[in-house]
């Protein structure tokens, strides 16, 4: 499969940008009403000595929740022990984590949507009672004994929140969606990157990237480093409209952020399936696309842009689609929950 240079989730390059994570709420760029409620949270926590409320951050990737952890964890004076759903593998590697914690530490779990059953429950009575039931021995000589943990935050990431179960997502006393960037906001965050790349970037150029990075940070950072390397290839010395342009249009990423993949689905939804509905596994399997990828990575994009609709029968492509591709929408008749009044679980 080809790799998308425009992808959200994390790649290997991306680690680099530690150096371009903000670390403090104060650099930190837009989810202006996150910023504002975590900085109630975490000042109140302080002023009474007590270990934040555990946090729930969920968006879609690339919109900085593990950067947000991290800035939770130097705004409490406090370190961040950081780990992902798939990686623990055993309950004992959960509860090897949680003992090794001091006292308000943050524990952060990426993709805890991803966490096994067994630990999962590890992890009700630790965020619950701040402890840890461990079994001794097997057969009949087998016990059970409780460890109490020092007070800790748990900050959980994940793609969708309505993945999660119910008794773990009960269990956070704070929870904050991430919402895609708007333009202006990706400019400043592009600007800052630029400064710390101490690459030249005039304002014509940030908004040129702004208008392709799907509102998500990381596609920007991304964009930004590779249109660096044209322009040094290039001999320019700074990035303005047209150099942004031009290595953007090499890079195959469209006008509105779109590459090859969101074209494909798009014209899948409206070529084979007559503008849908088209159920997501019908549309993964003729777009070559796990479900999974095409869901969390590929469709959010899509919805917030207006491109589709998620409806209780399936994707539908609106009249936008239509237009992006020099179509006219056929008139047709539409049933009540195609005219978006459900949400994406089908609620109205
Ligand atoms: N880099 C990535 N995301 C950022 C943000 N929201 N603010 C500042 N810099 C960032």
């Amino acid at each position: 499969m080809q790799e998308r240079l425009i992808t959200s989730l994390r790649q290997p390059e991306d680690l680099a940008a530690e150096m371009l994570r903000p670390t403090r709420l104060a650099e930190y760029i837009g989810q202006g009403r996150v910023k504002e409620s975590l900085s109630v949270f975490i000042r109140a926590a302080l002023s009474r000595g007590e270990a934040l409320d555990h946090v729930l951050l969920f968006g879609p990737p690339g919109l900085g929740k593990t950067t947000l952890a991290g800035i939770v964890a130097s705004e409490l004076g406090v370190n961040m022990r950081a780990t992902a759903g798939p990686a623990i593998e055993r309950p004992g590697d959960l509860a090897a984590l949680l003992t090794s914690l001091e006292e308000r530490d943050v524990l952060f779990i990426d993709e805890i949507h991803r966490l096994s059953r067994t630990a999962e429950e590890v992890l009700y009575a630790a965020m619950e009672d701040g402890c840890l039931d461990i079994m001794i021995g097997k057969g009949p000589s087998a016990r059970s004994i409780r460890l109490s943990l020092s007070p800790f935050t748990l900050i959980g990431a994940t793609t969708r929140a309505g993945m999660l179960s119910s008794p773990l997502r009960d269990r956070f006393g704070i929870n904050c969606r991430l919402e895609f960037y708007p333009p202006e906001e990706i400019v400043l965050i592009i600007r800052r990157t630029a400064r710390i790349l101490q690459l030249k970037l005039t304002e014509e150029g940030a908004q040129e990237i702004a208008g392709r990075a799907r509102g998500t940070p990381r596609v920007a950072n991304r964009l930004l480093k590779r249109i660096r390397d044209y322009a040094l290839d290039w001999q320019r010395d700074e990035v303005d409209r047209d150099t942004a342009s031009e290595a953007l249009d090499r890079l195959d990423v469209d006008r509105r952020g779109f590459d090859y993949l969101d074209q494909k689905v798009l014209r899948a939804i409206i070529e084979k399936f007559e503008g849908g509905p088209v159920g997501l596994e019908t549309l993964a399997a003729v777009a070559g696309e796990e479900a999974g990828t095409l869901e969390e990575v590929v469709e959010p994009f899509l919805l917030q842009q207006g491109f589709i609709m998620r409806t209780p029968r399936g994707r539908v492509a609106t009249a936008e689609a239509y237009r992006y591709f020099g179509r006219v929408m056929p008139a047709r008749e539409e049933a009540p929950q195609e005219r978006g009044l459900f949400d994406e679980d089908g609620i109205v």
